[in-house]
């Protein structure tokens, strides 16, 4: 599916965006694993969330999705059952990676696989460590991809140092290490997104911090709780994004998570000159929110160095657009994780970018923009990836004339409704 943007349109008004992706799925797994009745709202009705709730419905657990409100009935762990086809997990990692953690303490065979871009993302990060603990993982793919084949078991409590800093292996050995005996003591890994670790708490797993870099968890039961879903920050940062490029915008997003660990790009933004307002600050089962505002501003380049990148992980193809409307050079390395998400990130917006006269140089672990430029429409590809798609929407409201992004579909994955919010906050 194809759609036109047309460039030069402003951006005004104030919306919700829609719940966050990440704690949609964990309050589905979790509440799966919980004794008990968990309730999410309002939970992400988007294609990777309904993709965990498809396979946890094959695993035996009591899913309903009613509106915007997800009830989930569970009786633990042990109430799971084995399925009798393979799980999709379609585009989602995080239903793949998570599903697995889980999956490694059941004492039967489960397969997950998923659509052509999940079958080529890394699964070694999470098979190498879940052997370790005593599950049987089979990479079915090259290279340590998938599909998996898991036969869980009786686990064991490793210590384990990151190989990635990735929020997705975390969680898997989280929630292995729920199951195991002895404890998971996890090394590393402490700047990425931390909602499992917020969750399991408010779900009262028996986890702690050990100095600056060290979580342990121990075998627990979790209890069901009532979480209620901030919105996605990643899916607001388009719109902000694009707030700050066009002029004459200015945009309110009211219920936004503000997770540390996920804000990263709200301090880039200031940093770049676009300053944030965050207003009406609360905190809600463990996660904090609050209003954000934002209004067009002239931009200067910025450098991003690695350790930043776990707090702006999904934003970094935005970086890339900021660029090239701000004045002198955005630089980011560090950030060669991209290269195996969705698509290869870097090389995608790098190629796509230059089809609208961006001035960008693709390295090994990132970018450099020489900016500004003036960016003109152009017919340019979604590679099949949500936020490339949404990435070159926001390229095309601030570029001359009109941009066709081809591969549009995908952007159901994170953020049904986009280009709808779009054409609101365009008054198109
Ligand atoms: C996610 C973690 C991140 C992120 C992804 C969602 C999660 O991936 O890019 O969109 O929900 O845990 P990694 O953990 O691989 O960095």
């Amino acid at each position: 599916m194809e759609v036109t943007i047309s460039g030069r349109r402003s951006l005004r008004g104030e919306l919700r965006v829609p719940p966050d992706k990440s704690i949609s799925h964990r309050a589905a797994i979790l509440g799966a694993m919980a004794h008990g009745t968990t309730v999410a709202r309002p939970f992400l009705r988007s294609g990777d969330c309904l993709s965990t709730l498809n396979c946890l419905r094959r695993l035996g657990v009591e899913v309903e999705l009613a509106g915007d409100t997800l009830t989930v009935r569970g009786g633990g762990p042990e109430a799971w059952r084995e399925p009798s086809e393979a799980l999709d997990a379609g585009n989602s990692a995080t239903t793949m990676r998570l599903l697995a953690g889980a999956l490694a303490g059941r004492p039967f065979r489960s397969e997950i696989t998923g659509d052509r871009s999940l079958l080529r993302r890394p699964m070694g990060r999470i098979a190498r460590p879940l052997r370790l603990m005593g599950a049987e993982m089979e990479t079915r793919g090259e290279g340590e991809r998938p599909p998996l084949v898991i036969r869980g078991g009786k686990l064991r409590g490793i210590e384990y140092r990151m190989e990635v800093d990735s929020a997705q292996v975390k969680s898997a050995l989280l929630l292995a290490g729920l199951q195991a005996d002895g404890e998971t003591r996890i090394v590393g890994g402490r700047s990425s997104r931390d909602h499992t670790e917020r969750m399991l708490l408010l779900m009262g797993a028996d986890l702690a911090f050990e100095g600056e870099d060290a979580l342990v968890i121990r075998r627990s039961e979790l209890d069901p709780a009532e979480i209620d879903v901030p919105g996605d920050l990643s899916s607001a940062s388009f719109l902000l994004a694009a707030a700050a490029l066009v002029p004459g915008s200015r945009l309110k997003l009211l219920g936004v998570g503000l997770n540390p660990t996920r804000a990263g790009f709200l301090s880039v933004l200031n940093s770049m000159g676009a300053l944030v307002l965050e207003s009406g600050y609360r905190e809600a089962c463990n996660e904090p929110r609050g209003d954000l505002e934002v209004g067009s501003a002239s931009l200067s380049g910025v450098e991003v160095e690695g350790w930043r990148i776990p707090a702006l992980i999904d934003e970094v193809p935005l970086l890339a657009v900021l660029g090239c409307r701000a004045r002198g050079e955005t630089v980011v390395r560090g950030a060669a994780e991209l290269r195996v998400k969705e698509s290869d990130r870097i090389a995608a917006v790098c190629a796509e970018l230059r089809k609208m006269g961006a001035s960008i140089e693709e390295l090994p672990d990132g970018f450099v923009v020489h900016g500004p430029v003036i960016l003109r429409g152009a017919r340019v590809d979604s590679h099949g990836d949500h936020r490339m798609a949404m990435s070159l929407a926001v390229a095309g409201l601030c570029a001359e004339g009109e941009t066709v992004i081809s591969g549009w579909e995908c952007v159901d994955i994170s953020f049904p409704g986009f280009l709808e919010t779009l054409r609101f906050l365009t008054g198109s």
